[in-house]
């Protein structure tokens, strides 16, 4: 059932490169058109948003997190994304205008359903984006793009996390294209890159030895932070989560230009930094800004730990541990870089006896408010 391997976590992690490219399966032509058939809201209707409201919790909560950065860049529509348990309960401003966007691997989390219910009761429109066939969310939704992980066991999220966010830049770019928004070179590119990521997901994992002897090495720790900038900031919200979930550890991510704000202060010798960096090509300011925020906390005895483009010169001086991922354009980042951090985790859970596929306390699907 596990596939020889010892446990779900680490099959589902496998299974990866797969999940992406199911979910990207026949939805891109060769021409680079999207056809999402099954988003059955109309394209006047999806002419005629004017906000987008993301709902959801945990782990798909930060995949809604990096959409959020897609949807505004390629498509201008105005995009939050808010923890569907607080959006519910403080009287959110919605209308017809209104696209709400339910992300939940099980289709099943009380919050995220409640978040949509009041939605439509709003007028709101509701496109869930869902890895389970029939489950309620989807049901009660208006639309449904299906991820297509297949099941997920583990109680922590993996494969439902990273197809989440193909079917998420496959919402923002199906905008973009309906609007005729930003319809340009760079999101051209941007499918192409796509089309390609399966492959560089399984790049990644055919490079994650050092990163476990990394995890067993880290087992005595009592605290690891997570730092990250743009797209990586989720990134380092989700490392961390894994870290809790499964570790049992204390686990905090941060926005690297919160740094100076507060967290710095945690910041003594010897503490694990996972740092997301972006892509030096492109944006390069926000790598530049992220490269002299390890060099602070370096100085400061922290050892750093960097996942980083290949080949980039400008960190590796920098890192006590750098774990490499391909070049991807910046948006899609986090398909190669949440990677490391999954394998880290489950390693590290390991290394200290924890039940991988059963954290204590916790349930795989969430149906209680
Ligand atoms: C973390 C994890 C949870 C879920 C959250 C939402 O690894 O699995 O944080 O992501 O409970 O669940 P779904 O996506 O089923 O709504």
């Amino acid at each position: 059932e596990k596939g020889g391997y010892d446990y779900f976590m680490l099959k589902e992690i496998a299974e990866q490169p797969k999940a992406v490219a199911d979910t990207l399966l026949g939805r891109i032509d060769a021409a680079g058109n999207l056809s999402l058939d099954e988003v059955r809201i109309p394209a006047a209707e999806l002419r005629e948003v004017d906000k987008i409201v993301i709902v959801a919790c945990g782990t798909a909560f930060h995949a809604g997190m990096i959409a959020k950065y897609a949807i505004e860049h390629w498509t201008r529509i105005p995009c939050e994304t808010e923890l569907a348990s607080e959006f519910r309960y403080r009287d959110p401003i919605l209308g017809p205008r209104t696209l709400v966007v339910a992300i939940s691997q099980s289709g099943e989390t009380m919050d995220t359903l409640m978040a949509l219910r009041h939605a439509r009761e709003q007028g709101a429109r509701v496109l869930a984006v869902c890895n389970t066939n029939g489950s309620t969310i989807p049901r009660e939704s208006d639309a449904v793009l299906y991820t297509h992980a297949g099941p997920e066991v583990a109680v922590a999220s993996t494969k439902a996390f990273l197809t989440q966010l193909v079917a998420c830049y496959l919402v923002a770019l199906y905008l973009g294209q309906v609007r005729g928004t930003k319809w340009g070179d760079e999101v051209r590119a941007v499918i192409r890159e796509l089309s390609e990521i399966a492959s560089q997901v399984e790049r990644v994992l055919e490079t994650m030895e050092p990163v476990r002897e990394l995890a067993r090495s880290l087992a005595d720790q009592d605290t690891v932070l997570f730092l990250g900038r743009h797209v990586g900031y989720p990134v380092a919200l989700e490392g961390a989560l894994k870290l809790k979930e499964l570790a049992y550890m204390h686990a905090e991510g941060f926005a690297a230009g919160e740094l100076k704000h507060g967290p710095i202060a945690l910041i003594e010798d010897g503490v694990p930094v996972v740092v997301v960096v972006p892509s030096p090509r492109g944006r390069s300011v926000l790598h530049d800004k992220i490269v002299s925020n390890i060099q602070e906390i370096r100085a400061r005895g922290a050892r750093t730990i960097v996942i980083a483009e290949r080949g980039d010169a400008g960190v590796a001086p920098y890192a006590d541990h750098l774990i490499e991922v391909p070049a991807t354009p910046t948006l899609l980042q986090p398909l190669v870089t949440t990677v490391p951090l999954q394998v880290f985790a489950c390693e590290l859970a390991t290394a200290r006896g924890n039940e991988v596929d059963q954290p204590r306390n916790l349930a795989k699907s969430v149906t209680v408010e």
